[in-house]
């Protein structure tokens, strides 16, 4: 029997990286697209509030799910946007959303528990489930239906071993979002089996269409994951929240306390001022150039074969058909990286149905970054074409 920490998988994007590394030092500098970072600073109020704590020095554990002063702020910020009124105290400071997620899934599952992930979705999830004993069972999703699942899907794929769903909305790597209205019904379903809806925001803030509001506007029994490395570019920090059920808060404190002791102190001074009107404003701004280079780069991959079958509701991910260009996405990966410098991430990562046809594209990336991928994609291509696919 293999042990539970060897039933971890790689992340695949990550051998990509390390192809790259291996690349000439005379070759061009890559053009990468295949981690979710932007490119952007982090905005100058939040810097400059990290370097006053730093100079307080006086950089100390907290409570252990978070600074008082920043659960206010992040509720506050939900007051404002969402229309939502939330206690301070069911805010719970996580080192990352990666933290969060961990500390949701510790806090309903128990060993042999299944939890339900969506097909395509976000890779570390299953992980994070066997990383608390738990089984991930897969909840496959199809681009006819946006690549969400429906409730009647999770009905069907709800055992008597289930406890939870994890949905992300919008997605990655689909940028796929799930109707408030379908989160309500999934929501009131799950709890009357005695389940929990997670429901994974860390894109919420970032859409690509009409403003999005949480689910935490239908119901207050949905465990809500968040973060700041996406919406305010703090993916170093590692900063995020869990918005806690009422009736979790006291467990996910206990385990917040044992497993974390508290989150990153210098990190949550920094992200207070991430709710000023400055920091919004520059936050804002990242997100409308999110949308500028999704502009750029999702029909310009489409001009060179690359198929989207969903556009992206928010997030900066486009999840690719690349059937018409070969058939193995992951050495169609490698090749761009070895021969174009183009870094993107297979398809393998997210999803077991199409796992070789499909890769996602990241896109915050500066224009002139992303014309110039397009260029060497288009040369690749071109080059592929004349000595025949090598597939
Ligand atoms: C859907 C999703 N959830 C969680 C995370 C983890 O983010 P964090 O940097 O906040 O730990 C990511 C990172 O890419 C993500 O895409």
């Amino acid at each position: 029997m293999i042990n539970r920490a060897e039933a971890i998988r790689p992340f695949y994007v990550m051998e990509i990286m390390a192809r790259a590394q291996r690349r000439p030092a005379e070759a061009p500098e890559v053009v990468s697209m295949v981690v979710g970072e932007p490119d952007f600073p982090t905005p100058a109020p939040i810097v400059r509030a990290a370097r006053e704590a730093l100079d307080d020095n006086r950089i100390r554990y907290t409570h252990a799910l978070g600074l008082d002063e920043l659960r206010q702020a992040i509720a506050q910020d939900y007051q404002d946007r969402d229309q939502i009124n939330l206690p301070a105290h069911r805010i719970g400071v996580t080192a990352g959303a990666s933290a969060g997620l961990l500390l949701s899934l510790a806090a309903v599952l128990s060993p042999g528990d299944e939890l339900l992930v969506p097909d395509p979705g976000y890779p570390c999830n299953r992980q994070f489930a066997l990383a608390v004993g738990a089984i991930p069972k897969r909840l496959a999703t199809h681009a006819e239906h946006n690549y969400q699942p429906s409730l009647e899907a999770i009905q069907q794929a709800w055992g008597p071993k289930t406890r939870a769903v994890l949905i992300a909305s919008p997605a990655n790597p689909t940028g796929a979002i799930l109707e408030l209205k379908t989160i309500q019904a999934i929501s009131e379903w799950v709890r009357s089996k005695g389940g929990w809806l997670i429901m994974d925001e860390i894109y919420l803030r970032l859409s690509l269409q009409e403003p999005l509001y949480s689910a935490l506007t239908v119901s207050n029994d949905i465990i809500s994951v968040n973060s700041f490395s996406k919406t305010y570019s703090m993916t170093g920090w590692r900063l995020g929240w869990v918005v806690i059920p009422e009736a979790l808060v006291g467990v996910m404190e206990r385990l917040a306390q044992n497993l974390f002791i508290s989150p990153p102190f210098l990190s949550q001074k920094a992200a207070i001022a991430a709710f000023s009107p400055d920091a919004r404003a520059i936050a804002d701004g990242y997100r409308d150039q999110f949308l500028r280079q999704s502009k750029v780069l999702l029909p310009g991959l489409e001009a060179l074969g690359f198929r989207l079958p969903v556009q992206p509701a928010g997030g900066f991910y486009g999840f690719f058909d690349v059937s018409g260009l070969t058939d193995d996405s992951f050495r169609f990966c490698e090749e761009l990286c070895d021969q174009a410098g183009v870094l993107m991430a297979p398809g393998r990562d997210f999803t077991e149905d199409h796992a070789q046809s499909m890769i996602r594209v990241s896109f915050p990336k500066s224009e002139p970054v992303l014309q110039e991928g397009l260029r060497r994609i288009q040369a690749f291509l071109a080059r592929r074409s004349c000595i025949g696919r090598a597939v």
